[in-house]
Formats: structure tokens, C-alpha cells, sequence
């Protein structure tokens, strides 16, 4: 068996700071919340918190709009703040990764209010400039991630630019060996600092094609979804390995890209001994319900066997080379209790059984905050109770595409990324303990029972059976590095695994479904019961929801 390295033998955390833990009253979290937490965090097994940007911003995309590479918003505190993080997670044996956001900047970078303040500035050339079509129309017909087209027009300059997200975050052109070298420079001022790693954003749409060519449409707004577009053109993976070279290489970091779009079968490119990253977030098992592409007025059925085809691709493209961050949540995402179990499933019995499976699995799991409590999808009864901007432009998609308001908003309680940017529930005290200000984002109201503070003391709680099973996970070289192998490849209710190594074999299954099912494989007889969501495993039985791990002596 390898030698893992440290970041293959931990759990990661994910931080979304503006909801963590607020110690000022403003109403947003901020990084003493997160250095007052690390105890916490330790003991849940934690060995790296990745924090979403931090930087100043003007707030437009919550922070992936930076308006400086290289400080800290000062609503999240100061360097010194930082500094200390650093310094007091390293007690901890917990690292600090931070969020590059290189695709795009804020439109208020000074690198940007330079760009375009003419045709021939020093900078001009910093971001995508195109002139208008002959009758002053956009470049392009491409839909913008979060909707409307990806062009805007610039008075001042008397050109458009290209924004494949909002408005304010104008793309960088990669194109020019200065933006490049700014950005690598930024990137090695944290590694000073002393991280211990990176999350690539939006990694995927750094190159653009050489020609700007409108696509067939992909709706009725005649436009078709930039992505499409200019996800993964060929020659960005030149760009990458510079970036590897210049920033990466030789420290003991971990690099985890962002990188939609990279099927499992391009992954060798990306990671591993040939490729660029440690990691790849690839979303081709949380993007079931959108397999048409990120329109959430058109959502698509999807079966178990579909999920575990996914993460089963994933493994196998892992599995020699390259590493595989195993999630269900993240700061984008819905809950995945919500997403992934049956509606009406119990949210104890959910979180833990999907618990299991990202503790188990072959990879680093990534948890989301809140996710090892069982937070849930909230679902508020007016658009305007929103604050995500990708949820506002889905709605209006929704209402283009024909739908009525009361079924637009519906799709933004499935799919809106407030669900999973709630407060994190700390207490069942005031706004769950997350600030004694105004909160800027409503607390779920279900943080009375659901709370870090109950569950601390509560033995079956869903935190406790994350600390116990990251725990065996920790001291377990099976289900560190143990092969994997899916099982029941084609039953629709039981997710289920085996992790092997030389002596010894872990079965995993899992009940997706509110039914008691029965399951017969031929291990029952020789393996025994180690863990589970239930107390015990009547063998042969998974009840609705159970979770069950058995392990066999060879
Ligand atoms: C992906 C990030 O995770 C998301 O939150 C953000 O809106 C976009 N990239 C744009 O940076």
C-alpha cells in the first residue's frame, strides 16, 4: 500500500465564513468566529478548513467577487486575524486553505477600473474586450451562469466585456503572461502566509475559444448557456501546469480544483502524477437532477443506480492515479438530505446515512458546515427572502420559460445555495447562537433541535456519529486506502461497497429508501457488524434509512 499523504488521511471542513460565527454582533461571520471553533473542529477529526474568499469584496457574489488578491474584507477581521487562524489551527494539526477566484475578479479591482478606462491603458488588455456586432448588439448569444447575457457594455470604453458570471465579475484574460503572473504572485503571497492549500475556482472557464461564435440556442431567450461554450477549450491545460510550476510545486499543500465540466474520463489530465491539481470537485453525481445543464426550471429524474455510476466512475478514474475529494455539499448546493433521500425522510436518520458513505468511501472527505448536524433546505415564501444571486436569475429564467411565480419560487427552494448558506446552528439560544446582531441571512428554524449544543451531549446524535465514524475512518488503513468496489451495481435502493486491502474487507450498504429492505450478499456469513446508524443490524435487514458497516477478516 502507499504512503498517504497528510491531506489523504484527514477529513476536510468547509467553511462559508459569512454564516460560521459572528463575535462582533455586525451579523456575518468573521475569522475570529472560525479561531474561537477550531476546538470544536478537532474534535470532530477535522485536519484543514478551506474557507470561501475572504478577500475584499464588494459582496456581490458573497465573496467571489474580490477586489484585492492579497488582504483580508475587513468584515471578516484583519491579516493579524488571519495569522492567528493559521497559527492556531497548526496547534491543532488543522491547515488553512484558501478559495482562488481566478476566472474573474470584482469590477471594482483597481486591475478593472484600469481596464477600462480606455482602448490603450497599461491594462487594457487585463480582461475580454469585444466590439459590438454591426447593429451595437452583444459579441455573442452566451447565457451567463447566473443569466442574461455574458456581455455587458462599458460606456466609458466603448466596448463590451465578458462576464461569465454576474455583471460585477469581469473574466480575467489568461491570454496575457502579466495577468497570469499577477495572479500566480497573489496565490504565493498565501502560501507565505502558510496555508496549507487551494480551492480553484471556476478552473474550467479560464481559456476561451479563439473565436467568439454564437452557439445554437438552448432556450427561449435565444441564447445558449455559456458553458457550452467555453467550458474546457483545448490549450488549458498549458496554462494550468504553468500555474503548477509557478505557484504549486514543492509544497506540502493540497490543490483541489473547481472543475464542472471534467468528465471522469478526462480526470487523468487534470490530477494525479500527469496532471495539475491533488483534486478535482467534479459534479457529475451532484448535477443528477440537472443533467440538461444549470437550469433549474428543467430539473431531471434521477435513479440510485445513476448516482453510484457516477461515483463509481469517479473511483475507478482515481484509482491508480490521482485522488478523489468525496463530497455532497457544498456552499452551491442544496442540503443533501434533501437533495439526495426521499422527501419526508427522517433528517437524523438522512444525514447519517449519507454520513456513511462520505466516511467510508475511497478519498478525502469534504464535510460542509452544518452537514455533520443534519441542516436542512429552508423554504422561504417570497423571492426577495433570497439573497443568492444565481437563485434571483433562475427565476427569472423560470417565469421567460413560462412558468407561474408560485412554481418559479419552487424551484428555487429545491435548488437556491441559501439553503446550504444559513447560519450555522451553534445553540438553540437567539439566531442559534450565530450572532447577537442581526443575522444577515434568516437561521433555519429548525436550529432548536438541531445544534451543535444538543447534539454535543446527545450519544446518537448526527454530530456524534460523525465524530465516531471519522474517528474509525482516521485509525482504519482499509478505509483509508483499501480499494474500492461497487456492489448491487443495479438495485435501486441500497447504495452499497466494499473497501479492500490485503487482509481485511469492509462492506458498506446503505437503505435510500423510506421501505425495509432485504439484502443477501454472500459476505453476511463470514463478515460481522462494526457500525451503523442503528444500533444494531438484524443481518439481512436494512431498515428505512439504515446505514450499515461490516468488516471481514481474510
Ligand atoms: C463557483 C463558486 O463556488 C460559486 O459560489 C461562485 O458563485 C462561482 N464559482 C463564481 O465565482
Amino acid at each position: 500500500m502507499k504512503n498517504l499523504k497528510w491531506w489523504q488521511k484527514t477529513a476536510v471542513y468547509q467553511i462559508y465564513p459569512k454564516s460560521f460565527l459572528d463575535t462582533t454582533g455586525s451579523g456575518t461571520g468573521d475569522l475570529r468566529g472560525i479561531t474561537d471553533k477550531l476546538d470544536y473542529l478537532q474534535k470532530l477529526g477535522i485536519g484543514a478548513v478551506w474557507l470561501t474568499p475572504i478577500y475584499p469584496s464588494p459582496q456581490i457574489d458573497n465573496g467571489y467577487d474580490i477586489s484585492d488578491y492579497t488582504a483580508i474584507d475587513k468584515n471578516f477581521g484583519t491579516m493579524k486575524d488571519f495569522e492567528n487562524l493559521v497559527a492556531e489551527g497548526k496547534r491543532r494539526n488543522i491547515r488553512v486553505v484558501m478559495d482562488l477566484v481566478f476566472n474573474h475578479s470584482s469590477d471594482k479591482h483597481a486591475w478593472f477600473i484600469e481596464s477600462k478606462s480606455s482602448k490603450n491603458n497599461p491594462k487594457a488588455d487585463w480582461y475580454i474586450w469585444r466590439d459590438a456586432k454591426a447593429d451595437g448588439s452583444p459579441p455573442t448569444n452566451w447565457r451567463g451562469i447566473f443569466g442574461g447575457s455574458v456581455w455587458q457594455w462599458c460606456e466609458e470604453r466603448g466596448q463590451y466585456y465578458l462576464h461569465t458570471f454576474a455583471v460585477e465579475q469581469p473574466d480575467l484574460n489568461w491570454e496575457n503572461p502579466k495577468v497570469r503572473q499577477a495572479l500566480f504572485d497573489a496565490a504565493n503571497f498565501w502560501l507565505e502566509k502558510g496555508v496549507g492549500g487551494f480551492r480553484i475556482d471556476a478552473i474550467t472557464y479560464i481559456k476561451k475559444p479563439a473565436e467568439f461564435l454564437d452557439g445554437e440556442p438552448d432556450g427561449k431567450d435565444g441564447m445558449v448557456s455559456v458553458h457550452t461554450m467555453t467550458a474546457n477549450t483545448d490549450g488549458i491545460l498549458d496554462f494550468l501546469h504553468e500555474f503548477k510550476r509557478e505557484v504549486f510545486d514543492g509544497h506540502d499543500i493540497f490543490t483541489v480544483g473547481e472543475a464542472n465540466g471534467v468528465d471522469a474520463e478526462d480526470l487523468q489530465k487534470w490530477v494525479g502524477s500527469d496532471g495539475v491539481f491533488d483534486m478535482l470537485f467534479e459534479f457529475s453525481h451532484v448535477n443528477l437532477s440537472l443533467k440538461g445543464g444549470e437550469i433549474w426550471c428543467r430539473p431531471t429524474k434521477w435513479k440510485l443506480t445513476e448516482l453510484k455510476q457516477a461515483i463509481a466512475n469517479s473511483q475507478a478514474a482515481t484509482k491508480n492515479n490521482g485522488w478523489y475529494p468525496i463530497f455532497f455539499e457544498n456552499h452551491d448546493k442544496p442540503r443533501s438530505i434533501n437533495y439526495f433521500l426521499p422527501k419526508g425522510a427522517d433528517s437524523v436518520k438522512a444525514a447519517k446515512a449519507l454520513g456513511t458513505i462520505l466516511l467510508t468511501m475511497r478519498g478525502t472527505p469534504f464535510i460542509f458546515e452544518g452537514q455533520e448536524l443534519g441542516m436542512s433546505n429552508v423554504a422561504w415564501n417570497s423571492i426577495d427572502a433570497y439573497d443568492d444571486i444565481q437563485s434571483h436569475g433562475q427565476y427569472e429564467l423560470a417565469l421567460n420559460e413560462g412558468f407561474s411565480k408560485e412554481q418559479a419560487l419552487e424551484f428555487v427552494h429545491f435548488f437556491s445555495r441559501d439553503n446550504a448558506r444559513t447560519p450555522m446552528q451553534w445553540s438553540a439560544d437567539a439566531n442559534a447562537g450565530f450572532t447577537a446582531g442581526k443575522s444577515w441571512l434568516p437561521v433555519n428554524e429548525n436550529y432548536k433541535t438541531c445544534n451543535a449544543e444538543v447534539e454535543d451531549v446527545d450519544e446518537n446524535s448526527v454530530l456524534n456519529y460523525f465524530r465516531k465514524l471519522n474517528n474509525l475512518r482516521q485509525n482504519n488503513e482499509t478505509l483509508l486506502n483499501g480499494d474500492y468496489e461497487e456492489l448491487l451495481k443495479d438495485d435501486e435502493k441500497i447504495f452499497a461497497f466494499v473497501r479492500s486491502a490485503e487482509n481485511k474487507k469492509i462492506y458498506v450498504l446503505v437503505n435510500f429508501t423510506l421501505d425495509e429492505v432485504k439484502f443477501s450478499p454472500e459476505f453476511l456469513s463470514r463478515a460481522k457488524f462494526i457500525f451503523g446508524s442503528f444500533e444494531n443490524n438484524v443481518a439481512g435487514t436494512l431498515r428505512p434509512l439504515e446505514a450499515v458497516v461490516y468488516e471481514e477478516m481474510k
